[in-house]
Formats: C-alpha cells, sequence, structure tokens
C-alpha cells in the first residue's frame, strides 16, 4: 500500500516577526520542515509538500528529499489546503496530514496512525491539554468521536473539553477526496475547515480511532519564536539524555548542545559547560572536552584533550592529542597521534605528523608537516599571495625556531633546524641549521631622544 503524506507548510507565521518563512526557522541546528520530513522517513510515503508563503525559500529548502510541491495560493484554510495536493492523491492510498510547523512529530506514533487507518477507520492523533485554549476540541458522545470544534465556533460547554486535535490525521485516499470536495466555509473564520470531514466520516458510518503521543512536545506546534525556544530546550535536554544513557559525563546537562549527527561515543568521555557540537560528530575513548569549545564536523580518536575555548571545524583529531586552550583548527585539518596544538595557534588545510607539536601563536596553513617535528612560538606559514594559496612542507624531525616565517612554496627538509626570526624564501636543506637573521649591533653612544 503506498502513503502520501501531505506536509501543510503554507502558513504565513506572522507571529515569527521574521523574513524567513516560518517552515524554515531551525530546531537544533535543522528547518522544522525538515525535522517533519525526516519523521515519515521510515514509511516509504511519497511527499506533498503545500506551500505558499516564501515559496521558493521553502522549494529550495528539502533537497535531499524527493518532494512534490504543490502551490496554495491564497490560504483558505486547512480543508483548501488539502485540497491543493489532491491531483497527487488516489482513491486506495492512506493519506497522512502533517504540520510544517509541527516539528517534534515521533515516527513511531506515524507509524501507528498509519497502521491503525483503513478503508473503514480514519486515525486521529488527539492530546489532552490542561490549557485547551485555541485548538480544536474533540467532541465525544458515548465515547466515540463526532466531530471537532474550532475554538472560534464552540459552545460554553465544549470550550470545557480538554481533548483537542493535533490536526495530525491518517484517512483512506478516495474518502478524504470526497468529503474535501463537499467542505464548505460557513463558519466564525470563513475557512475550510479540514476538522470538518471528521463529522461527515461519522455521517459515512466510518469509524474514528484516536491515537496519543508519548508527549505533549511531539504535537507542539511553533508559533513564535518564544514556542520554538521551548522545543529546542526540551530536543537539547533529549540529546544530553542520550549522552548520559551512553556514559557520557556532562558538565551541566542543560549547557550543552548538539545540533546534527553524533556517528559515535566512545567510553569514558567527559564534556564541560557550554560546549556546542554540529554537523557530524565522532568521539572516541576518555576523550575530554573542556568549557566553551565549538566542535563541528569532526573525528576525535582515543585519549584526546580539547582545551578551553577551542574552535575545531572539518579535522581529524589523533589519538592522545592535546587541543587547545584557545585553539582554532580549521577545515581540512588532520592531527596525527600523539600532537599538541597549543594557544592561540590557528591552523588550516594541514596534516601534522604523529608526535609533532605546534605550542604556541601559530598560523599553519596549507602545510605538510611530517612527524616529531617541532614549530616554535609565533611561527607563521606565508601561504598567500594575494592571488594564489602556496605549500609548506616540514619534513620529520624538523626544528622551527619561534618567530620563523616561511614564505610557501617553501620545504624544510629532514631534521634541519631553522633559527629564530628566520624569514625562510628558499628551500633549508635537512640535517643542518638555516638561518636568515640580521646581524646583532649594539650602539654604545646612542642616547634616547629627551624632552627640550
Ligand atoms: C488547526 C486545526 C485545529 C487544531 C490545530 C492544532 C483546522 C480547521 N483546525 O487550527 O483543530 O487544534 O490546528 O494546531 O484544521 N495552513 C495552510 N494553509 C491554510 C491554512 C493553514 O497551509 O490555508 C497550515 C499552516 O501553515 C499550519 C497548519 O496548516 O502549519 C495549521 O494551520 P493553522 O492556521 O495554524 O490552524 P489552527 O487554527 O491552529
Ligand atoms: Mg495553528
Amino acid at each position: 500500500m503506498t502513503i502520501k503524506t501531505v506536509i501543510l507548510a503554507a502558513g504565513k507565521g506572522s507571529r515569527m516577526k521574521s523574513k524567513l518563512p516560518k517552515v524554515l526557522h531551525k530546531l537544533a541546528a535543522k528547518p522544522m520542515l525538515q525535522w517533519v520530513a525526516e519523521s515519515v522517513a521510515d514509511l516509504n510515503s511519497d511527499l506533498i509538500v503545500v506551500y505558499g508563503h516564501g515559496g521558493e525559500r521553502v522549494k529550495q529548502s528539502l533537497t535531499s528529499f524527493e518532494v512534490n510541491w504543490v502551490e496554495q495560493v491564497e490560504q483558505l484554510g486547512t480543508g483548501h489546503a488539502v485540497q491543493q495536493a489532491t491531483p497527487y492523491i488516489s482513491k486506495e492510498e492512506t493519506v497522512l496530514v502533517l504540520y510544517g510547523d509541527v516539528p517534534l512529530i515521533k515516527p513511531s506514533t506515524l507509524k501507528a496512525m498509519v497502521e491503525t487507518c483503513n478503508k473503514q477507520t480514519m486515525s486521529l492523533l488527539t492530546v489532552k491539554l490542561d490549557n485547551p485554549i485555541g485548538y480544536g476540541r474533540i467532541v465525544r458522545e458515548d465515547e466515540l468521536v463526532t466531530k471537532i470544534v474550532e475554538q472560534k465556533d464552540a459552545t460554553e460547554d465544549q470550550l470545557i473539553i480538554n481533548e483537542v486535535n493535533t490536526g495530525i490525521l491518517a484517512v483512506n485516499g478516495g474518502l478524504l477526496m470526497s468529503w474535501l470536495a463537499a467542505l464548505k466555509n460557513n463558519n466564525a473564520q470563513g475557512e475550510y475547515y479540514l476538522t470538518d470531514i471528521i463529522e461527515m466520516a461519522v455521517n459515512d458510518g466510518i469509524a474514528i480511532e484516536t491515537i496519543q503521543p508519548n508527549n505533549e512536545y511531539e504535537v507542539q506546534g511553533v508559533n513564535s519564536t518564544a514556542q520554538l525556544n521551548e522545543l529546542e530546550r526540551y530536543q537539547q535536554r533529549v540529546y544530553a539524555d542520550y549522552f548520559m544513557q551512553q556514559g557520557v559525563t556532562l558538565g551541566d546537562a542543560n549547557r550543552f548542545d548538539v545540533r546534527g549527527e553524533i556517528q559515535k561515543l566512545g567510553s569514558d568521555i567527559f564534556i564541560d559547560c557550554n560546549v556546542v557540537l554540529e554537523g557530524t560528530i565522532s568521539i572516541g575513548s576518555d576523550v575530554t572536552i573542556e568549557p566553551n569549545c565549538v566542535i563541528r564536523n569532526a573525528i576525535i580518536e582515543d585519549n584526546v584533550t580539547i582545551k578551553a575555548n577551542s574552535v575545531l571545524d572539518d579535522c581529524i583529531i589523533g589519538s592522545n592529542s592535546d587541543v587547545g586552550p584557545f585553539a582554532r583548527i580549521r577545515p581540512g585539518t588532520k592531527l596525527g597521534s600523539d600532537t599538541k596544538v597549543g594557544n592561540f595557534v590557528e591552523i588550516k588545510k594541514t596534516n601534522l605528523g604523529d608526535g609533532s607539536k605546534v605550542s604556541h601563536l601559530s598560523y599553519i596553513g596549507d602545510a605538510e608537516i611530517g612527524k616529531d617535528v617541532n614549530i616554535g612560538a609565533g611561527t607563521i606559514t606565508c601561504n598567500y599571495d594575494g592571488v594564489n594559496k602556496y605549500t609548506t612542507t616540514i619534513e620529520d624531525g624538523a626544528f622551527i625556531g619561534s618567530d620563523t616565517q616561511l614564505v610557501a612554496p617553501v620545504r624544510v627538509g629532514k631534521d634541519a633546524t631553522i633559527a629564530a626570526g628566520t624569514t625562510l624564501t628558499k628551500d633549508a636543506p635537512e640535517g643542518v641549521l638555516t638561518l636568515s637573521r640580521a646581524k646583532q649591533v649594539t650602539f654604545k653612544n646612542w642616547k634616547r631622544t629627551s624632552k627640550e
């Protein structure tokens, strides 16, 4: 049986007070619409997204999914929105209706809904709320659902009902299309309500099965940045709980954020406060990450310490290495094992061989550095002439004295020593000392200028 998932994403979201279409606002770094699309990934359903406001930007947002896009030019209500999708729906299919601004709906809940739905049964996701204001109320007679009334159309008796419509439902395509065609907009908001199909279903002898989510966050919609943040903090707590279930020790579960995908977590990991993990992350065993580190798309091998205030981006940190404090590791960098990158070092697109050290205040870019190399404080690779980038190569065992400028392209041979303060413009031969430095002179009779 094919399943069609219709995601309603045409609303403007004025309360977000933003130029960005609401469904593109991000939760844990991922647009809400993508969360919704991913929630049905396991159902193998065809996706139909009803868009309106912010058209092209919304269409460009789901690049990794195959989507049938339908435009709802005027937003005349949720029933009208689903009507726009009917060209993609056929009679025998189950149609699942989701909202683009309800991002944390769980795959297991949707699976239950789709499994409950058939030609005689429609499934409706409802939830009991302490404060049901604003939602459509589920009206029951003798336990059975008879209809949904919207807040603005409800009687005083109906307003007391605390079981509400989440908006999410699964229904047979043929039935849905016949009911959609019969919708009227004679209600308080002058809209075509999708919720009116419930009463039609009851009249046609179709059973309404209600299903409840595991928690309220699953069905919470986002209308404002404050509501978005409520879900963000909930989801971050979910990530923190996952880390702790894997045995990770956290400095503070509420001051630790994940904005991406965790591929590996070893044992005996300690992550201190205010660490942000972004993109694809893999962390080995016996790893310590000190406070205020931002780590993006990184593989951190075993027994590594990332010291406070370091920023890592698109890199591999080899085992038994130390990074930081205040280090910046930029894309394309691979640190070998037993390496050290110390404070105020920026390192970009560089291979640093096993056992090599750059301990203080350096810029190393576009470099191939061998094993057991020591790079002194203040060393700079001059890799850019204003137009092109060039490579600096430093072979195994070399010693680069402090405050050296390596003007690339340039090569330092194996076990070479470069004296402090050298500006290296030509290759330095292996095994010997190279220096370029003005001779030191002292002027014995020189006096500082003094005020008259
Ligand atoms: C809707 C339900 C209500 C339910 C509530 C849950 C109806 C009539 N009411 O009310 O029972 O309790 O959701 O949050 O369905 N949309 C479109 N095109 C439109 C109108 C809406 O794409 O013409 C989209 C919106 O972008 C949004 C979703 O549909 O993602 C819901 O629309 P909204 O206006 O928020 O409906 P509610 O009044 O909240
Ligand atoms: Mg709403």
